[in-house]
């Protein structure tokens, strides 16, 4: 569905609901300011009596203002306005559009998009509002035997622009938002899909669906037969404790203008853990909130949602997605603490515990992945608990052997309101996984724990620049919200659309 913006009035808008915002001062957006003057200052009164408060995401409806078309309007706060920034920007939006789902309205008119945020710029806002617009719109609800009542359509959204005429700049920016929106929905289904469905197969069926669907990206598909002609020892080692065989999944997205030998063309290369269900194998995790484990296989869902949007916009870039696919599982055939593995770059493993297994398979695949000669690999992973227990939910852990890449990551998650933090890979921390018996431990005991799983794959990518994202914190929510977010689709995406400028 195409969204659309508008200048002019907004108070003249037609929809089921305009949509305006309020700092937490009572001072007002431009459109809040022009309808409150419109109304004899009814928007003035309602913040003096309390029924609004401005405070950040808090929302109200109000009808029946006589001046303004739309038979609904809903004032959001917006908190301090010194002190706003994207991620809180995002955050007002996606509660306003919460609110607007559970009125009445059909469509609706937003205001939001004519704030200005110091130091972000309209294209930011616009894409924001394009990603919370249809991200905002998803609902898992496929094994509901008594759906809710299904929404009809989706929402008829327009925004505001401030300027006399949208700008050419700004509708691209919400394009762009969608296909981005679109691509967070896609990541988000995957997660949220149970395991007993969503196995090593069906994401290799999934990456097969996508060539039909996009011309620019093939897709091939890599047995465990070939894995292990490869030496793929380590991956190897996770799935075979499984009845459901892994699957190296390489989907290849060649864009408009690429593939003319340019340096350019050297492709970008996403690389995503996909461990369909973390049991812990013989070293079997606790009871307690395991079938959160199914989301194990989110930075695999994040490169998806990625490439997804990658190819929704067109993107000038040669990009190559490859998903590590397997499942950890206890049985007969599962390895054994202290069992060692021979890795794919020849290096040797032992497994000391069997539920560090998201470095095993990704270990051989970041090996894999030399062979593309890539401008950069990222690898996105929920890799460690204790990432959860260092940054919780609101960053992503970035690593990086080349700062340039390790930056360009940060930007791209302040400038998509998806952000990253900064994580060290000092030499010192190395020791941690040193073995008796093999080249290294797969685990560094209890200090540091996401630092030395990083550690780990850095000993498998010193071939190219790259960098590795821990997102056990932030790929899906626990508790009554419980599900997928869809990050880091944002980042990455927002990465890649500048790569395609340098
Ligand atoms: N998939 C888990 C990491 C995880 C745990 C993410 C909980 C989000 C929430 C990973 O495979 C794992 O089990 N890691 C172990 C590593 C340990 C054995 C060194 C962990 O974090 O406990
Ligand atoms: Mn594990
Ligand atoms: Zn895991």
């Amino acid at each position: 569905m195409a969204y659309t913006i508008k200048s002019g009035q907004a108070a003249k808008q037609p929809s089921d609901c305009l949509i305006i915002g309020l700092y937490q001062n009572g001072d007002m957006t431009p459109s809040t300011e022009s309808i409150n003057k419109l109304c004899g200052g009814q928007i003035k009164k309602w913040f003096e009596s309390g029924d609004i408060n401005g405070a950040l995401g808090k929302t109200q409806i109000f009808h029946g203002l006589k001046q303004v078309t739309a038979p609904r309007i809903l004032v959001v706060g917006l908190g301090d306005e010194k002190k706003l920034t994207l991620v809180k920007y995002k955050k007002a939006f996606s509660l306003s559009m919460s609110a607007l789902k559970n009125s009445g309205a059909k469509s609706a008119h937003h205001c939001l998009t004519e704030i200005t945020i110091n130091g972000v710029d309209e294209e930011e806002v616009f894409r924001q509002a394009g990603i919370m617009a249809q991200a905002s719109q998803y609902q898992y609800q496929l094994f509901k035997s008594k759906k809710k009542k299904p929404e009809a359509k989706p929402l008829a959204l327009s925004f505001q622009s401030n300027g006399q005429s949208a700008s050419k700049s700004a509708t691209a920016a919400l394009n762009q938002g969608q296909a981005i929106g679109n691509g967070v929905n896609v990541a988000r289904d995957l997660g949220n899909h149970p395991s007993n469905l969503c196995t090593p197969g069906y994401l290799a069926d999934e990456a097969k669906k996508l060539a039909k669907k996009y011309t620019a990206i093939t897709t091939q598909i890599i047995e465990e037969k070939q894995m292990a002609k490869l030496g793929m020892g380590a991956f190897l080692s996770v799935s075979k404790g499984s009845d459901l065989p892994g699957k190296l999944i390489v989907m290849k997205y060649q864009g408009p203008g690429t593939g003319k030998g340019a340096q350019q063309d050297k492709p970008i290369v996403l690389v995503g853990k996909g461990v369909t269900f973390d049991s812990g194998g013989i070293s079997l995790k606790p009871g307690a909130a395991m079938d959160e484990m199914k989301y194990d296989m989110c930075g695999a869902a994040s490169v998806f949602g990625t490439i997804n949007a990658v190819a929704e916009m067109k993107l000038p870039i040669h990009m190559i997605a490859v998903v590590a696919a397997a499942e950890n599982m206890p049985s007969g055939g599962a390895s054994k603490p202290g069992d060692i593995v021979t890795t794919m770059s020849g290096q040797t493993v032992e497994i000391l515990n069997t539920d560090a297994e998201g470095r095993l398979v990704l270990c051989d695949t970041l090996t894999y992945v030399e062979r593309f000669k890539p401008r950069a690999v990222v690898d996105i992973a929920t890799l460690t608990g204790a990432c959860v227990v260092a940054l919780g939910s609101h960053a992503s852990a970035v690593y990086s052997n080349n700062e340039t890449l390790q930056q360009s990551l940060l930007d791209a998650g302040t400038s998509s309101a998806d952000r990253g933090w900064a994580m060290p890979l000092w030499d010192d921390y190395q020791e941690l996984l040193n073995s008796p018996f093999a080249d290294m431990a797969n685990i560094g005991g209890k200090a540091a724990g996401t630092i030395t799983a990083a550690c780990f794959l850095s000993r498998f990518t010193k071939k190219y620049n790259w960098a590795h994202i821990d997102i056990a914190g932030t790929a899906w929510r626990s508790g009554k919200a419980k599900g997928a977010t869809g990050r880091p689709v944002p980042m990455l995406t927002q990465y890649i659309m500048s790569r395609c400028e340098s």
